[in-house]
């Protein structure tokens, strides 16, 4: 099997690290891996904040509702969407950008950081470091732009841990495949009994790893999907110029 086929299909999330730092070599590597990317029309709507500075990782841990692996990580990196930057571009065109208020520029935005992260994470992994992403910087997005100072029309989307990895991490098991990839035509007739399958599967998995307060996946995603569970993101999008349309 390829080697890059076979690191994808081994991720895993790690949230254990080393002090060991990140070098300025693999961290430069990681990076251009990812620069090299594509965006949507070449837009290059994606910008990257780099912190090393343990003061601010342990900010970002606490803003993040307190993951002790952000402030223990050495690097951590926020993919930053960019309409700043497009918004130059196209002034220099004469024209007034009007993309970043709709739903279409966040969506798109949100893809191109998407690709961004998984580039980030693909690439930290092959020079055989940990990662973890970090949604949870949306708990708190103002504070994270002030921390990170960033200007209006830019969106901290998510973020993401890097360093030597102390503790390796199981791989965690997926619902079944037929419930990923549809052939030809959608079909959910499967879900049902994957979910079910999967609920016991992962229940399994927790035992394995002692974790007495593991619950099934129904569960745990009902938890956290009963709510809007980061309201702040719409209202400071919306402060920082984006995501306007009616
Ligand atoms: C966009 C995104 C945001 C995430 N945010 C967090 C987070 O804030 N904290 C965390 O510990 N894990 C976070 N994760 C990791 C997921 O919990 C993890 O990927 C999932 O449980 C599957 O486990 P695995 O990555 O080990 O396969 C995030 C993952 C993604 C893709």
């Amino acid at each position: 099997m390829n080697e890059t086929i076979n690191l994808m299909q081994a991720h895993r999330s790690i949230r254990s690290y080393t002090d060991e730092p990140v070098s300025d070599e693999m961290l430069d590597q990681i990076i251009r891996a990812a620069w090299h990317g594509p965006t949507s029309m070449n837009s290059q709507d994606i910008s990257l904040v780099v912190v090393r500075d343990a003061a601010k990782r342990a900010r970002i841990s606490e803003l993040a509702g307190g993951q002790p692996w952000i402030a223990q990580a050495p690097v951590f990196i926020t993919v930053v969407i960019d309409f700043h930057k497009t918004d130059l571009g196209v002034r220099k065109s004469g024209h007034t950008q009007m993309i970043h208020e709709s739903m279409e520029g966040f969506g798109v935005a949100a893809v191109d950081a998407g690709i961004t992260l998984g580039n980030l994470m693909t690439a930290a992994r092959a020079l055989g470091l940990g990662i973890v992403p970090i949604g949870s910087i949306r708990r708190n997005p103002q504070a994270m732009i002030e921390l990170l100072e960033l200007p209006p029309l830019t969106f901290p989307l998510v973020g993401m841990c890097i360093g030597h990895i102390k503790n390796d991490a199981p791989l965690k098991p997926r619902m079944d495949i037929g419930t990923f990839r549809h052939d030809e035509r959608y079909d959910a007739s499967g879900y049902a009994a994957a979910i079910n399958a999967y609920d016991q599967t992962i229940m399994e998995y927790w035992q394995k790893l002692g974790r007495a307060d593991g619950l099934p996946w129904s569960e745990n995603l009902g938890n956290s999907y009963k709510q809007l569970y980061f309201p702040l993101v719409k209202p400071v999008a919306a402060m920082q110029g984006l995501l306007n349309d009616k």
